[in-house]
């Protein structure tokens, strides 16, 4: 599969004529990456078949694995679905357009392939305005996973996206850095109890907050590959650079030591390592190669870089990532934890 991948550039004043040219690729049956505001995804034509199979074929994803349909108003939603779930209703209210996934029973006309053959469909509104832009000029709702090779860490820009797809799809958006940094939070509202299936930044307080307070249920195991899963790709690796991941988790002077402890192992092993660290632990390793996700305070800034952190590590060839994992895992916080320990090799808890 050899394409040529055209780029578009779109800044904040939403040129028209490269929106206009890139939608029309997708209402064409196309693959077009975009930005979001979590990460850039890899959009087509959620009803055509053909269309929705090239994404599959273009990052190597399991096809029992769903996408999530994007839409621009709640309106687009209605012939997607059987029926709008009170709950579903007051989530919308409440955080679209926005981070948020809300799994629904479907209709007959959103084909297997989008669904990876469920009964549901995982339906999304961005707020981003060049993915609005796009969802509205394509006249089509849009199916798309994130932006990167199957397995590997979502893609937070558009070279992200073109280091994994080029040559691979029609074409890449440019709309700068996406601004969370992480997918959305996935809520399936179709049974009882709703049930978070990806945490994101909209947390579980939040969301049971507004469904008046409804206990809402979230399991954070790592899944084996062989057990049968709600959302089936939370089976699957994630989010793995080239790199061995290591994650430190704890306080962080017990992180620090404890790192050190591995840099001397790993030296003696003529293991090449890269080191993910906080603000506050940059300055007790130096000589290394080495990424600052942000201050430990603020797992928002973990957010926004873990992605970019793990892709930056790589490129600098390192045969080991060890991650400082003693930032705060509240709020958007526990889902960069979700994240890092899916990412990861092997994670160690210091105290
Ligand atoms: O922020 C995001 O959600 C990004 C941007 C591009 O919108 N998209 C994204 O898509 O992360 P993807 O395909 O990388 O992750 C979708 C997740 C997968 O874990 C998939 O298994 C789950 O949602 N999913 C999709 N449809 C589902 C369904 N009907 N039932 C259960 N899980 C579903
Ligand atoms: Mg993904």
């Amino acid at each position: 599969m050899t394409k040529e991948t055209k780029i578009f550039y779109v800044s904040g004043k939403l040129e028209s004529a490269p929106l206009d040219e890139a939608a029309k690729i997708l209402a064409q049956g196309g693959t077009v990456a975009f930005p979001t505001e979590t990460v850039y995804g890899l959009g087509a034509d959620a009803l055509d078949e053909k269309a929705v199979m090239q994404i599959f074929e273009a990052k190597g994803r399991p096809a029992d694995n769903p996408l999530i349909v994007h839409v621009a108003s709640r309106e687009d939603c209605k012939p997607l679905v059987l029926d709008i779930p009170e709950k579903a209703s007051l989530l919308m209210d409440r955080f679209w357009p926005g981070p948020l996934t809300i799994i629904m029973e479907r209709t007959d006309i959103v084909p297997d392939v989008t669904t990876g053959g469920l009964d549901t469909v995982a339906i999304r509104f961005p707020e981003n305005q060049i993915a609005i832009e796009l969802i509205k000029r394509s006249g089509k709702t849009l199916a798309a996973p994130s932006a990167n090779l199957s397995g590997k860490p979502s893609p937070t820009s558009s070279g992200h996206v073109i280091a994994d797809l080029s040559g691979r799809i029609d074409a890449v958006v440019d709309g700068g850095d996406a601004t969370i940094g992480l997918e959305s939070t996935v809520i399936d509202v179709t049974s009882e109890i709703p049930a978070i299936l990806r945490p994101g930044k909209i947390s579980r307080e939040e969301l049971e907050e507004c469904v008046g307070g409804v206990k809402i249920a979230y399991d954070d195991k790592v899944h084996p590959e062989s057990e049968t899963v709600r959302s089936p790709g939370m089976k699957y690796t994630h989010y793995s650079p080239r790199a061995g991941v290591i994650l430190v988790e704890g306080e962080h002077s017990a992180v620090v030591k404890r790192i050190k402890e591995l840099l001397e192992d790993l030296n003696m092993r003529d293991a090449k390592t890269g080191l993910m660290l906080t603000d506050e632990s940059e300055n007790d390793f130096s000589g290394i190669e080495s990424f600052s996700i942000g201050s430990k305070n603020k797992p928002e800034q973990a957010a926004k870089y873990l992605f970019f952190g793990l892709r930056d590590l790589d490129l600098r060839n390192v045969d080991i990532i060890i991650v400082d994992g003693s930032f705060d895992s509240r709020g958007i916080g526990a889902a960069v934890f979700n994240r890092l320990r899916k990412a990861a090799d092997m994670i160690i808890k210091v105290q």
